[in-house]
């Protein structure tokens, strides 16, 4: 349970940020996050135990000095907060990205109240963050957004279903006049895997089989199997790499083979498979397996 200090000049926690709190307690949350429009830091603070870091950013210079005061009343310390338009000021990539935005239509044509005003149709700040937070995400990160229906969630769906993002509503609730929900956005599976076999495409055969030796250890028969080539083709392909892998710090390590007649076990010093045992001259050996490792 955290102590929250409010200011009356920084947008309090309300019905909102409590939705959105909600919103996340059974989500799978890890990794690096952001919030955006932290206002007191509530949110962060209540989630900065779930991620391993976590960054909080405001456009209002109070909200941000708010929020590090609250997070150092509270002992929190793997969150850092600075002043930010949007992403003008954050750098790398997140796991998770939150927003309560500023939502409510307003007459005025410049913003007078950063906290809630969202312009004429309550959707400027919506607009700009959808519009930028592809830049900031992690290729399977996902994005909590809170939105009103005062600002048109239709709209939110199509821009984001046009863009090949699932838009989900994970909880809502109706307040007075409006509703109030929380979507959560994340590249659509069918894009991940694309730009998955489009990038394994771009890539030569040996730097596929490394990465397949980073992920598993396999055995060159394996390897053949999966590029349909002779096996003859692998254990050169395997030499190359062995040379390459040594001048960038790397190493491709070899399980040695084992006699299954007698239990004698190789000891090479080069990429080749042996057919027959040294000391029982038995056939049935163990074929040596190969890893990549950093
Ligand atoms: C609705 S309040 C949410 C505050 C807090 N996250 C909560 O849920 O209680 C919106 C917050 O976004 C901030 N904000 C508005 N426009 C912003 C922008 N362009 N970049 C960063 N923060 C912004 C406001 O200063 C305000 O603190």
């Amino acid at each position: 349970m955290f102590t929250i200090t409010t200011d009356p000049e920084v947008y309090g926690p309300r019905e909102d940020t409590f939705l959105l709190l909600d919103a996340l307690v059974d989500e799978e949350l890890s990794g690096r996050a952001l919030e955006i429009g932290v206002g007191t830091g509530v949110i962060t603070l209540n989630l900065a135990h779930r991620f391993q870091e976590m960054v909080g950013v405001d456009i209002d210079p109070r909200a941000v000095a708010l929020a590090e005061y609250n997070a150092e009343e509270n002992g929190v310390t793997n969150v850092q907060f600075h002043c930010s338009d949007l992403f003008s000021s954050v750098s790398g990539a997140f796991d998770v990205i939150i927003f309560n935005p500023p939502y409510c239509p307003s007459d005025e044509l410049s913003i007078q109240d950063f906290s809630c005003d969202g312009g004429p149709d309550g959707r400027n700040t919506i607009d700009a963050f959808l519009s930028q937070f592809n830049g900031f995400l992690s290729p399977e990160g996902r994005v909590y957004l809170l939105q009103s229906s005062l600002s048109n969630l239709a709209q939110t769906r199509t821009y984001l279903e046009a863009r090949k993002f699932d838009c989900t509503i994970l909880v809502r609730t109706r307040l007075f006049f409006e509703e109030l929900v929380v979507f959560r956005i994340q590249h659509s599976k069918s894009e991940i895997q694309l730009s998955e076999s489009k990038r394994r495409n771009c890539m030569t055969r040996r730097e596929e089989i490394v990465q397949l030796l980073q992920d598993a250890e396999m055995t060159s028969l394996e390897l053949a199997h999966h590029f349909k080539i002779p096996k003859k083709t692998v254990l050169s392909d395997l030499q190359h790499i062995s040379r390459s892998l040594r001048n960038r710090n790397g190493d491709l390590t070899v399980k040695m083979p084992v006699c299954n007649h007698c239990g004698f076990t190789f000891k090479l010093t080069v990429i080749k498979e042996p057919s027959k045992c040294p000391n029982c001259n038995s056939e049935w050996i163990d074929p040596p397996t190969y890893r990549v490792v950093p």
